[in-house]
């Protein structure tokens, strides 16, 4: 039988680079990747669309446990997915125990047993990028990064991203919604976000992305479980 797929763990704050970063990894490697954000992404949006308060926790998990598999590949695909509000959405119902324990499956399940790639060939791993994969959702995974950046650098990197969607987005609303989801990700009871105690550290303040592709690259191949 086939050995059992490689993991790896990306985590950090919001804008740090680990989402383009866990991408062009899983790309490099030939792994399936998961945005694990996404996720609660999709609980914030659905309780939005709904009328409903994502701060509710009750109301949270009751979205978290009813979404299935096909409404999560819909609303991974919806560009509502990725607006400022939704993120907030997504920072208040990640709060919440029973949101993390209803996801908590999905994810696990996806790095055990990694979809097939675009044109059916079989993933030799995952990469999962969040706030806690590496201490809470797979803390076995053979590679841990821990990416960062200054929250003035991971503001001015989502206003340009903004801003090159279309949106209408000023700095100063940026940088405080960053500071405040920063806040909320990293204080929680349950599973903060935080760099697990074997993660490697990546701070991209002064990197491009082709700098921390290649800084992480050379961290992953270094390790025996990747050659
Ligand atoms: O990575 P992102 O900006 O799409 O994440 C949106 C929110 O989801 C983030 O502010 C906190 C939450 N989240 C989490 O609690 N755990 C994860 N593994 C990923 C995201």
């Amino acid at each position: 039988p086939p050995s059992a797929p490689l993991v790896i763990a990306i985590d950090g704050p919001a804008a740090s680079g680990k989402g383009t970063l866990a991408r062009r990894l899983a790309a490099a490697l030939g792994f399936a990747h998961l945005d694990t954000g996404g996720l609660y992404r999709a609980v914030g949006l659905t309780l939005r669309r709904a009328g409903q308060d994502p701060a509710d926790a009750g109301l949270a998990a009751r979205a978290a446990a009813a979404l299935t598999p096909g409404d999560i590949a819909g609303l991974m695909a919806d560009p509502e997915l990725r607006t400022e509000a939704t993120a907030q959405a997504a920072s208040l119902v990640s709060v919440v125990p029973a949101v993390r324990q209803a996801l908590l499956d999905f994810q696990r399940d996806f790095a055990a047993r990694p979809p097939a790639l675009a044109g059916g060939t079989r993933a030799r791993g995952a990469v999962l990028d969040g706030r806690d994969i590496g201490t809470v959702v797979c803390p076995g995974a053979q590679a841990k990064l821990y990416v960062t950046a200054t929250v003035e650098v991971r503001a001015e990197r989502r206003l340009k991203e903004l801003q090159g969607r279309g949106a209408v987005a000023i700095y100063a609303d940026v940088l405080k919604d960053m500071k405040d989801r920063d806040a909320r990700d990293s204080q929680r009871a349950v599973a903060p976000l935080k760099p697990a105690a074997d993660a490697y550290l990546l701070d991209t303040s002064s990197l491009d992305a082709d700098q921390a592709f290649d800084a992480a690259m050379t961290f992953v191949r270094a390790k025996p479980a990747f050659n």
